[in-house]
This record gives C-alpha cells, sequence and structure tokens, in this order.
C-alpha cells in the first residue's frame, strides 16, 4: 500500500492590509448619534435616570439600555412607565406635567 504525501506548503505571506474606506475603524466603529440635546435630555438628567439607565454611552454601563426606546414604546406608555412603573423602577407620580412630556418626548424619538 503506497502512502501519498502531501506536498509542503509554501508560506505566502498575507497580502499587507490597507484601510479602505469600507474597513477603517471610523466605518465599522458604530456611530453615536448626536442625540444629546435638547430640554427633555436636560431633565432627564437632572432627573436622575442615568443612575439606572444607559443611552448609547452614557449613564450607567450596568443600566437597563434606553438607547432604542421609541422603537418599543410609544410616548404615552413612556409617560406611563415613569409614573406608575410595573419593575423595580421607582415612581415618579409628582414630575411636573412640562417635564414629564418633554422626558416622554425626547425618549419616544430614541429609535
Ligand atoms: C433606581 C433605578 C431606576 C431609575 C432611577 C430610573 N429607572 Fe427607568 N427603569 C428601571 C428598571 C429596573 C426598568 C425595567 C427595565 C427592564 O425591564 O429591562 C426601567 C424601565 C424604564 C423604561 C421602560 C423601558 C423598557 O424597555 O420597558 C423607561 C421608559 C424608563 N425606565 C424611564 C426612566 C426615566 C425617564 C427615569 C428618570 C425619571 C428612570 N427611568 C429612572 C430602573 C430605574
Amino acid at each position: 500500500m503506497q502512502l501519498s504525501i502531501a506536498p509542503p506548503q509554501t508560506y505566502s505571506p498575507a497580502a499587507p492590509r490597507t484601510a479602505t474606506p469600507e474597513n477603517s475603524v471610523s466605518a465599522i466603529t458604530p456611530q453615536i448619534p448626536d442625540v444629546f440635546t435638547g430640554q427633555g435630555y436636560e431633565d432627564f438628567k437632572i432627573a436622575g435616570c442615568f443612575y439606572c439607565h444607559r443611552i448609547y454611552d452614557k449613564g450607567n454601563k450596568n443600566g437597563s439600555n434606553l438607547s432604542n426606546v421609541g422603537s418599543l414604546l410609544s410616548y404615552i406608555q413612556i409617560k406611563n412607565q415613569i409614573l406608575h412603573p410595573t419593575s423595580s423602577m421607582p415612581p415618579s407620580p409628582d414630575m411636573p406635567p412640562e417635564e414629564l412630556s418633554q422626558i416622554a418626548n425626547w425618549l419616544e424619538g430614541l429609535k
């Protein structure tokens, strides 16, 4: 019986990699949309919501992520969550209506 022996592989180094627009770091790193503006954002910050929540790179890294909350909940549902949360989140039943609307409006826009 004849053993067939594969010929030795020749080593050919990979072609040097060059950055193209498609594989450049900025193309593959998810861009953080510029959402951190406006009164709703300011109110969210002041109300301490970032203590438990994360939006993109801001807030508590272990907190629940609200970066796309506008795709999951409507404006009314977000308001309800703030006033009467169904989770361990502390309710804010006395939040002034103006502030509540601004926060809900801002969060609703995060898609
Ligand atoms: C003490 C911690 C804590 C604070 C402070 C807090 N939350 Fe929450 N929040 C939670 C938890 C826990 C949940 C439930 C997360 C889950 O179910 O994944 C939640 C859920 C939510 C949701 C629903 C998200 C979803 O996916 O269902 C919204 C909207 C929300 N919070 C907004 C706010 C806003 C606005 C504030 C500030 C006024 C705030 N939270 C402050 C803990 C907190």
